[in-house]
């Protein structure tokens, strides 16, 4: 009777939650510390959150990348290890859930998605050549200029606009990339960089319009359209949800379709891939398959391991799968939704729509008063941590760099402190204690007063750079 009453209450509500497809099987302790000690760590971490040592932190939102709870499938898949150097089992079991899921012909396995950008990157770019790409993504862009090429963001202007709703806001804008194509000649266009969702930008997809009309202009141009697709997945569910024709399709369906625009992958299988290490290339060509095989012994490891234990490559082929369950990937992204639209209602000024992997703040409009060359997004993160313990990451004028030409600062429209939601680890409590810490700082905004660098590492100085208060 009691079952009835409230099945009849939800019905008279209109109101069915979703919940996470999984239950908790074990748990690790949080450590909760005082402001002083906090402001000790934070100081003595130069008030860069990638410098503070996580015994120090209480709820760790700095990355999604490795921090995600494998299940107990997962688990098991490690004691399956083979860990013979060569031909381990466990490799052919990675190399066909990449077949099966993402569609391509050839895989080579790397310790992580930058061992890959390395090597597609060497692989394919000659110096002087140009790669456009939708905005862009650190350690990505890196190992293209590495490679010798000058990286072009194509992305449509409205991803620039933190404010704009708009559904698809990771989409090339085409007339940006035939410009580009008339300006510098296809030929020195080795392949078009195109990400599935757009990190920087929020978190925000790629339509599978977009993905279409870019192969007809790729192939128009001879240029290969290689796919980041570290969060592909969560791409797939905004698909499924905003683009006429796909509502009935499932995540797997999607992923498979808008991979097979493309020539191929790469893929830091630490983010939607739920393992704690591990990444991956994939590519139809059998030429450029050749070179990276050969490559990857240089600088990874032997093709069949590429720098990963058997055990990791099994808990990696079955991430994959688990990874592309339409009830997983909605449980997921929910959760980012749920902290997200708490702070939409309180009035915090935040990256909209609200994306697939994060919550990312504006400080811009956050701390109005402070200009960019005082580090908004950065001083962000620092009182965030002060305030409850909780990390956040910078994701704007720090992360951005210097322009390898000039060597000023990139200054990027966007200057974002991004709250990163870890997957299958945290609960709706803890994005409630998020979103309060965040509205205490907010409500204490005006009394920030930024920072200024006083160490610059010369590559991706955001890991590594220390500040001061000014
Ligand atoms: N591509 C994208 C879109 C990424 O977000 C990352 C990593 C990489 C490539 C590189 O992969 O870390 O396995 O070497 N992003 C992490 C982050 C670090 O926090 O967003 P990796």
């Amino acid at each position: 009777m009691a079952g009835e009453s409230l099945h009849t209450m939800g019905q008279q509500h209109g109101r069915r939650s979703w919940a996470e497809p999984w239950k908790i099987k074990m748990v690790e302790p949080l450590r909760v510390t005082t402001r002083a000690e906090r402001n000790a760590a934070l100081s003595e971490a130069g008030y860069n959150t990638f410098l503070l040592r996580s015994d120090d932190v209480y709820i760790d939102l700095l990355t999604d990348s490795g921090t995600s709870a494998m299940s107990d499938r997962q688990w098991a898949g490690m004691m399956l290890g083979d860990e013979a150097y060569a031909g381990s089992r466990n490799f052919y079991h990675l190399e066909e859930a990449v077949q099966r899921y993402y569609g391509y012909r050839h895989v080579v396995p790397t310790h992580q998605g930058r061992g890959a950008e390395h090597l597609i990157s060497q692989t394919l770019i000659k110096a002087g050549d140009h790669v456009p790409g939708n905005m862009y993504f650190t350690t990505t862009r890196l190992h293209q200029e590495l490679a010798g090429a000058t990286f072009h963001d194509v992305i449509v202007d409205v991803a620039h606009d933190a404010a704009a709703i708009h559904p698809f806001k990771g989409d090339i804008d085409l007339d940006k990339l035939g410009a580009l194509i008339d300006e510098v000649g296809a030929d020195r266009i080795p392949y078009v960089s195109l990400a599935g969702t757009v990190n920087m930008a929020g978190g925000q997809p790629v339509s599978m319009a977009n993905v279409r009309a870019l192969r007809a202009l790729c192939d128009r141009h001879g240029i290969k359209l290689m796919l980041d697709a570290t969060r592909m997945v969560e791409n797939a569910l905004f698909i499924q949800e905003r683009e006429a024709g796909y509502a009935d399709q499932s995540i797997a369906q999607i992923l498979l379709e808008f991979c097979s625009y493309t020539d191929g992958a790469w893929m830091s299988a630490k983010k939607d891939n739920l393992v704690n290490i591990g990444g991956w290339l994939a590519v139809n060509d059998d030429d450029v398959f050749e070179e990276l095989r050969n490559l990857v012994v240089v600088y990874e490891g032997l093709h069949t391991y590429g720098g990963l234990a058997g055990r990791d490559m099994e808990a990696l082929a079955i991430g994959i799968a688990e990874a592309v369950q339409d009830e997983h990937v909605r449980s997921r992204v929910g959760q980012v939704r749920y902290l997200g639209e708490l702070l939409t209602e309180w009035g915090i000024p935040i990256v909209q729509p609200i994306g697939g992997h994060a919550i990312f703040l504006d400080a811009r409009r956050f701390y109005a008063h402070l200009e960019q060359d005082l580090f908004p997004a950065q001083t962000l993160a620092a009182e965030l941590y002060l305030d409850s313990g909780i990390r956040s990451m910078e994701r704007g004028i720090a992360s951005a760099g210097r322009d390898p030409g000039t060597g000023d600062h990139h200054r990027p429209k966007l200057e974002l402190t991004r709250l990163t939601i870890p997957r299958r680890v945290y609960t709706q409590a803890h994005m409630d204690v998020v979103a309060e810490s965040v509205k205490a700082c907010f409500d204490a905004r005006e009394s920030a007063r930024g920072l200024r660098m006083v160490y610059e590492p010369k590559y991706l100085r955001f890991f590594q750079a220390r500040f001061e208060p000014t």
